[in-house]
């Protein structure tokens, strides 16, 4: 049996690990903690992604396409935090379109991405899943070099589903909170809870889905990233 106190991971283990990560690879922790602090004064549920999570989206988006993303799409904005981190793996002329169904974060959200100086992103104020397939319509199937989950976990499969036909071959997928929060980690016992059965059932959907190769990066809530084949 593995002794905790020195070779498994406490709690404060992870925590000081992902201390040691951002300190060594996320250089804009101020800018984070700032707006961070501007979402909380204005209301904002906590929820958005950290600079380590922040940090993995841009290189993801860089990675997404030789040259950086031409397209991104998001589906949940908040304050923005996560569009930002996005946008830093766009190739000059690339953009993203993010969807934000509530008026008051889309409304913090734009003035975030001024602040920010990035004027590629659009957010458009909407529900994911009745946006999503107007923006196939709008962009083109096979236009969008990657596509980031992070509204309704109840909905996950089913904007993976409205999504697909976004995705160009050789486009990720890259969806947040798949392990879960709080009482809801999937690992644990599956019960009725919604949020959790919903994140489940997508994994799956992603796991065997024969266009798609993945995996779950398990920091933070869990990161699922996966190259459309
Ligand atoms: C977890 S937060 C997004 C955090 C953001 N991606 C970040 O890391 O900075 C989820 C957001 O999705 C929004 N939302 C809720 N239902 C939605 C829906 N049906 N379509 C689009 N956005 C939705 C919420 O208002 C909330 O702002």
């Amino acid at each position: 049996m593995v002794d905790s106190s020195s070779e498994g991971m406490t709690q404060q283990r992870w925590e000081r690990t992902h201390q040691y990560i951002d300190q060594l690879f996320s250089d804009d922790t101020d800018r984070w903690d700032r707006e961070h602090e501007a979402s909380m004064e204005a209301g904002l549920p906590a929820i958005s992604v950290g600079a380590g999570v922040g940090r993995w989206l841009s290189l993801l988006a860089s990675l997404s396409r030789s040259g950086g993303a031409k397209l991104i799409v998001e589906v949940g904005t908040l304050g923005g935090a996560s569009a930002i981190a996005l946008a830093q793996g766009l190739e000059a002329d690339g953009r993203i379109v993010t969807i934000e169904a509530s008026d008051d974060h889309a409304d913090f959200a734009r003035k975030s991405i001024e602040r920010a100086g990035e004027s590629r992103i659009d957010v458009r104020l909407g529900e994911g899943l009745e946006l999503l397939p107007r923006l196939v319509e709008e962009l083109g199937v096979g236009s969008c070099d990657l596509l980031f989950l992070d509204a309704i976990k109840t909905e996950y499969p089913g904007y993976l589903e409205a999504g697909m036909p976004l995705m160009r071959s050789g486009g990720l997928v890259v969806a947040d909170n798949v392990l879960g929060a709080g009482e809801g980690w999937i690992p644990d016992a599956i019960d009725g809870e919604p949020s959790r059965v919903a994140i489940d059932r997508f994994n799956r959907l992603v796991a065997t889905d024969p266009r798609l190769q993945g995996t779950i990066l398990p920091m933070r809530q869990g990161l699922l990233v996966a190259r459309v084949l």
